[in-house]
């Protein structure tokens, strides 16, 4: 029993994630890493450090060591793992020595990437290390029937990026990753913010305008917000008030991104599984299939049913999980 932990880790540019079979979801943390940049100690992960964006003192900065679904820093990737595999060792009530880990890589990742990925786990002392692919992750979890000859599609909208894919009989048939998600979202709100009123806002005040008051392009009764900034002319405080209307507007680019990405892989789909993507539609998973009206306007786009996943900010985790079951037709690196 205890060689044979089996855990999975969703390493997510937005959000870290770790599934046991027995316990479901064991840790949910922002991928975020608080860094005393004098000494490159490590002062706080997690939530606790997600707090201190924008925050802190010149000497500490709230770092996120992952960018685009893929590492940017690996000393901090990794001891961000590291104190991922202590806390979840802990929640277990026993050492997780040697576990057996699947992680999930976008599919866009490089091979270089998955192989940083790989060791950065490696390097916490896993046994195996088996990487799987996001959007298959995202199918499994979501209980999409992946083995059989039928066609799945998952639209993953992450943080970092968004993963298309088709999935039938355990692979991948075809796919599309586009740099787009979550955190370029918040970033053409702050230049909305930035240009139209002269305010400047921080990550996290963003994220918030998202969420609240952040449309797909569909229509919807007008919601307003009040938001707090720094003023670039006078350098003072200052509150504006928004409309969900403006917010709109200042993502139609990066969702119609997003749009043309699934388009593109619907379009490059077998024809004998067309037919299967009519009838069962597209599961939207990640964050970003949260964001008001996205279901809704994406089947009036794509014309097939649109389904969200049971728990959209987990299903990368869950399948991550539970794909250690049929592990062995899974690529597998450095075993
Ligand atoms: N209700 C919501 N509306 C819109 N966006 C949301 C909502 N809730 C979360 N998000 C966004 O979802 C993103 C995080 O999603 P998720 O945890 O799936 O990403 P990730 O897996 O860490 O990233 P990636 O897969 O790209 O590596 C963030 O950008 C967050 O702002
Ligand atoms: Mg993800």
């Amino acid at each position: 029993m205890f060689s044979s932990t089996e855990i999975g880790i969703d390493l997510g540019t937005a959000n870290v994630l770790v599934y046991t079979k027995n316990k479901g979801i064991i840790l949910n943390e922002p991928s975020v890493v608080a860094v005393n940049t004098d000494t490159k100690q490590v002062i706080a992960f997690g939530a606790e450090a997600k707090e201190m964006i924008g925050k802190t003192p010149a000497n500490i900065t709230a770092v996120r060591p992952l960018q685009d679904g893929v590492i940017a820093d690996f000393d901090i990737t990794s001891q961000m793992l590291k104190h991922v595999m202590r806390k979840a060792g802990k929640t277990l009530g026993l050492a997780i020595r040697k576990p057996d880990v699947v992680v999930c890589t976008p599919s866009g990742a490089t091979s270089v990437e998955r192989r940083a990925i790989h060791d950065a786990v490696k390097s916490c002392g896993a046994k195996n290390v088996h990487l799987i692919e996001e959007p298959v992750a995202a199918a499994i979890g979501a209980d999409l029937p992946v083995e059989e000859p039928v066609a799945n599609v998952v639209v993953d909208i992450g943080g970092g990026t968004t993963e298309v894919a088709i999935i039938s009989y355990g692979g991948v048939v075809n796919c599309n990753t586009v740099r787009i998600g979550g955190d370029l979202l918040n970033e053409n709100i702050i230049q909305h913010v930035r240009k139209g009123y002269n305010l400047l806002i921080g990550e996290r005040t963003a994220e918030n305008i998202k969420i609240e008051i952040g449309y797909a392009l569909v229509e919807h009764h007008e919601k307003k917000m009040d938001v707090r900034g720094r003023d670039l002319v006078t350098g003072l405080p200052k509150t504006i008030t928004l409309s969900s209307y403006e917010i709109q507007e200042s993502l139609k680019e990066s969702l119609l991104h997003i749009l043309e990405a699934i388009r593109a892989t619907l379009e490059n789909c077998p024809a004998e599984l067309s037919g299967d993507i009519v009838d069962h539609g597209v599961v939207l998973s990640g964050g970003g299939a949260l964001l008001n009206g996205m279901q809704e306007w994406l089947s009036d786009e794509i014309i097939v049913p649109v389904h969200i996943a049971p728990n959209p900010l987990e299903s990368v985790a869950i399948g991550t999980g539970r794909a250690l079951k049929f592990i062995n037709k899974l690529q597998t690196v450095g075993k």
